[in-house]
Formats: C-alpha cells, sequence, structure tokens
C-alpha cells in the first residue's frame, strides 16, 4: 500500500489555498475515486488523467486509486488539478519517486495525450507558493503571468512527460525567466488628450481626477466630446505601483473574460453598456467571478449615458464606492473582490439631450427630465467627487483650432505624476482614498476660508459628505499647484465642480 502527497492550490476570489492532493493505492478491485466534494469538472479530469498517463507511456495501476482533495470545502473547479492528481498516482505507483515532492506546487490541465493545457488565476497561485517558499510547476502558457512577481522560482513545461523527467532528475525544467521584466509593459499608442478641442473646463476637471484618483459626472448636449474626454483619461493616468500591478493582474486573471491581456503596469479602463446587469457589474456566478467594478480595480470604471442603466445596477455601485470591495454571497459561501475604483460617467442633461444649450430647443417636458434624472438616485450622486459641464462649442472652436494647438496627454501626465507623488509623499495614497481623520490634518483651512466652505454648502443645499469631497479636492487641486497649504482659491475651484444641486432636477 503506498501512499503520496502533492501540493496544489485552488481559486477563491483571488486566493488561492493550498490544495493537499493525497492519493492511496490499496489491494481490491481496481478501481479510481476522487473524494473531497469534487465538482464535476474534476470527476471529468479521472478520464483525462487516465489517458494522459496512458499515452506518456507509464502504467496505469490496476488497484484500488482514492484521491482525497483536501481541504473538502474548498472549490475545485476546473482541470488545475489533472496534473497534481496524475503525478499522485505516478509516485504512489513507485513510477516517479516521491521523497522530493513537497517542496514543489503543481497546477496544470491534462489533455488526453499528456499535454499541458493552460489554467485560469495563475498569478494568485505564483503568489501564494512564492510564499510557501515552494518551486511552483505549471503550463507554459502560464509561466509569463507566473513570473510577474519577478524572483519566483517558477519552472514551466508542456508535457507529463517533462514534469516527470525532471521529477526522474533525467532532464531539469528550467527557471522560467520573464522575456520582459520591467514594470510597465509597452502599451500600444493610447487616444491623446490634444484631439479634443477647447472643453478647457472639463480637461481641467479630467486632469484634477487623474491626479487625486476622484469620480468625476460629465454632463452636456450631444456630441460634444464626453465620451472623447472620458476615453482619453488613461492617457494621463499615473503609473501603477508594482504592488498594485499585481493586484490587477491577479483579478483579471481568474476573471474568464478573454479579452487580450491588461499589460502589466496598465491601468485598468472599463467601459461597459448601459444595458450591462447588475451580476456583470459586481461580478457573480455559481463560482464568483469577478464584475467590472473589480475589473476595474486600481484604474476607472467608465459609465457612459448613465441614466440609461437600470437604477437597481446602479445601487449596487454604492457598496464598493465606499468601502473599496465587494462581497458576492453565495449560499454556499462568501467571496470578497478588490473594487477600489475611479466612477467617471457622462450623460445628456435630459433625454432629448439639448435642455441649457444656447443654440437647440430642449423637446422635453418637466416629467420627463424629471423622470430621466430621478434615474441617478442622490446618493449615488453624492458619491461622485466632480460634476462639471461638457458644453456646446461655438463651431469656430472646431475648425480653426489649428491655431490654438491644445496641450498633449504627455505634458498633463507630467503634472499629474508630479501631484501624485506629492500626495504619496504626504500619506502614502490619492487624496480621494483620505479618511476624515487624515482630511482634517492635511487640508488645513485658514478660518477664512473654513467659513466661506460652510456658508456655501449651505447654500448650495449640499451633504455634510460634500464637505469632505471638497476639501480632497481643493487638496488635489493644490497638488497639481505644487502648494503645500490649501488656500482660498483652491477651495473655490473645488466648489466649481460641486453642481449636484442642479442635477436634482428642475424645481
Ligand atoms: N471638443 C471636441 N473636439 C474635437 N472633436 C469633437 C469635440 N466634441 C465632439 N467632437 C467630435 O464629435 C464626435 C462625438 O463626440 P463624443 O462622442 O465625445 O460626444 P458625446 O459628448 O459623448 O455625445 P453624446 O452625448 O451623444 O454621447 C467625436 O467623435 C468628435 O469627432
Ligand atoms: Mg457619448
Ligand atoms: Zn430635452
Amino acid at each position: 500500500m503506498r501512499l503520496a502527497v502533492v501540493y496544489s492550490r485552488a481559486s477563491l476570489g483571488i486566493q488561492a489555498p493550498l490544495v493537499t492532493v493525497e492519493t492511496h493505492l490499496s489491494a481490491g478491485l481496481p478501481g479510481f475515486t476522487i473524494v473531497g466534494l469534487p465538482e464535476t469538472a474534476v470527476k471529468e479530469s479521472k478520464d483525462r488523467v487516465r489517458s494522459a498517463i496512458l499515452n506518456s507511456q507509464f502504467d496505469f495501476p490496476s488497484r484500488r486509486i482514492t484521491i482525497n482533495l483536501a481541504p473538502a470545502d474548498l472549490p475545485k473547479e476546473g482541470g488545475r488539478f489533472d496534473l497534481p492528481i496524475a503525478l499522485g498516482i505516478l509516485a504512489a505507483s513507485q513510477q516517479i519517486p516521491c521523497n522530493a515532492l513537497h517542496t514543489y506546487e503543481f497546477v496544470g490541465e491534462l489533455a488526453l495525450s499528456g499535454k499541458l493545457h493552460a489554467i485560469h488565476g495563475t498569478l494568485p497561485v505564483a503568489l501564494a507558493s512564492r510564499k510557501a517558499n515552494r518551486t511552483l510547476v505549471l503550463p507554459l502558457q502560464n509561466a509569463e503571468e507566473a513570473a510577474l512577481p519577478g524572483d519566483n522560482h517558477i519552472l514551466a513545461a508542456t508535457h507529463l512527460l517533462d514534469v516527470s523527467a525532471h521529477l526522474i532528475q533525467k532532464i531539469p525544467l528550467n527557471s522560467y525567466v520573464r522575456q520582459n521584466p520591467s514594470v510597465t509593459e509597452s502599451t500600444a499608442a493610447q487616444l491623446d488628450l490634444a484631439e479634443v478641442k477647447g472643453q478647457m473646463h472639463a480637461k481641467r476637471a479630467l486632469e484634477i481626477t487623474a491626479a487625486g484618483g476622484h469620480g468625476l459626472l460629465m454632463m452636456g448636449p450631444p456630441g460634444t466630446g464626453k465620451t472623447m474626454l472620458a476615453s482619453r483619461l488613461p492617457s494621463i493616468l499615473p503609473p501603477l505601483s508594482l504592488d498594485e500591478a499585481l493586484e490587477v493582474i491577479a483579478i483579471h486573471s481568474v476573471s474568464r473574460n478573454h479579452q487580450p491581456r491588461l499589460p502589466f503596469g496598465q491601468r485598468p479602463f472599463r467601459a461597459p453598456h448601459h444595458t450591462a446587469s447588475a451580476s456583470a457589474l459586481v461580478g457573480g456566478g455559481s463560482y464568483p467571478r469577478p464584475g467590472e467594478v473589480s475589473l476595474a480595480h486600481n484604474g476607472v470604471l467608465f459609465l457612459d449615458e448613465l441614466p440609461e442603466f437600470d437604477r437597481r445596477v446602479l445601487e449596487v455601485l454604492r457598496e464598493p464606492l465606499e468601502s473599496g470591495t465587494i462581497l458576492i454571497s453565495r449560499a454556499t459561501r462568501q467571496t470578497e473582490f478588490p473594487a477600489r475604483f475611479q466612477l467617471v460617467a457622462a450623460m445628456n442633461p435630459c433625454p432629448c439631450g439639448y435642455l441649457g444649450d444656447l443654440k437647440r430647443r430642449c423637446q422635453c417636458t418637466l416629467d420627463q427630465i424629471k423622470r430621466y434624472r430621478s434615474r441617478l438616485s442622490g446618493p449615488l450622486l453624492d458619491r461622485i467627487d466632480m460634476q462639471v459641464e461638457v458644453p456646446a462649442l461655438p463651431i469656430e472652436t472646431l475648425s480653426f483650432s489649428h491655431t490654438l494647438p491644445e496641450e498633449n496627454s504627455d505634458v498633463v501626465l507630467k503634472r499629474v505624476i508630479s501631484a501624485v507623488e506629492r500626495q504619496h509623499a504626504r500619506a502614502l495614497k490619492q487624496n480621494a482614498r483620505l479618511t476624515n481623520r487624515e482630511i482634517q490634518q492635511y487640508c488645513v483651512l485658514e478660518p477664512k476660508t473654513h467659513q466661506f466652505v460652510t456658508q456655501a454648502i449651505e447654500k448650495l443645499g449640499l451633504s455634510a459628505r460634500s464637505y469632505h469631497r471638497i476639501l480632497k479636492l481643493a487638496r488635489t487641486i493644490a497638488d497639481l499647484e505644487g502648494s503645500d497649504t490649501v488656500n482660498h482659491e483652491h477651495i473655490i475651484e473645488a466648489l466649481s465642480f460641486r453642481k449636484i444641486e442642479q442635477l436634482s432636477g428642475p424645481k
């Protein structure tokens, strides 16, 4: 009777908890059982493992084979356990040596031929195995992502035979080294802010948003450049730190969307369509997958045509906006995903779009406008730091603009980066994330200015929460100017971005 123990890792949120794969061979009628509450996918892996072993010219032991995946209550989906199960069988039947197995962790799905196929959620596995000080063996297709943290001990293989040859010490696998070890991978040419003519107020708002990590709502008639502006925000966002970049990749790694992988070090920019469901936005599924709010973690969630989103869908944003995380509850378990994103949104002022426009008349009735606006709840709007109007431009601005060169994104990005550096030196984070205590500490106002803000808040009918948001905004404005103190002008500019009273609709 033989017992073999092989280590592997499950996928739980963006964690990768350890799974011990125990293989026991005993006398009795030949059979193959996997215990530990495995899902259908794990049961299917029995067939793959058997074929892979046979097709790799090993013996499939005609004994009673019992595999236990422990702990039993972890989600164990997917073929990721094929490789450790196969190795467990080979070790228990003494076809490969057992003694060094405990220094490794294995993940990988097997094809019937014994070839290794990629799995999801590699980066969390790599981070966890590094912490546990074991060597990670995985499919070659997953190696690039697993090696992102840099100093990992990663062995990449393409076939079950490669792994066994390594364990038999016949042909060692080489340590995988990333091809491109820099933090920021070269990114595709981005859209440039200079392509947007005029709209200085909105551009200023965009710069402040980028610098402080604030939320932004742009409102204006059709065709004034709102979508254009928002899609150029990534070109002025500050670079991610290494840890932030790893968090981003870890989330994208466990999600199942097969879009091209986000370049490492790039802030995500997610723009779900307004028909998106609540679960697409916050995440879900029987094995919870991250939704748009998590895929936008450390980056931007852009909701274009904000009032077109289902109101219930918008309400679910309140939790992550407040806490920076999202909890997905299922009957069997709860999974938490990070969801600290900047919310950027765009909308027309009314259903026809032309309310307040100087040239075209709005065709909407008061009732229609009220209904349109009421789709956005006050508490949601209250959580967006800045509102800015994006008015229709005089036609000259668009046509003769070549006489007035617009600023390039690179120039703006330089200012943003130096403002972010000031914030990090002060509080190790961007201003939008300052706590109330930190606001008190870092946004000290002169008595005169303080009195001015409180009066303004009262006059504009803003909430108490607004007070803190205005101070944070003013802090960012001061940082962009390189000023240590927040002064009267900074506060006045910050107030100009709180137009929430207009959004509650015509009285
Ligand atoms: N400020 C601008 N500078 C240069 N081009 C502009 C500007 N505003 C609008 N345009 C042109 O108009 C097109 C529409 O702009 P955009 O889609 O950004 O408008 P929008 O404000 O999002 O409108 P809607 O409310 O209908 O969504 C752009 O593709 C661009 O060609
Ligand atoms: Mg648009
Ligand atoms: Zn209208």
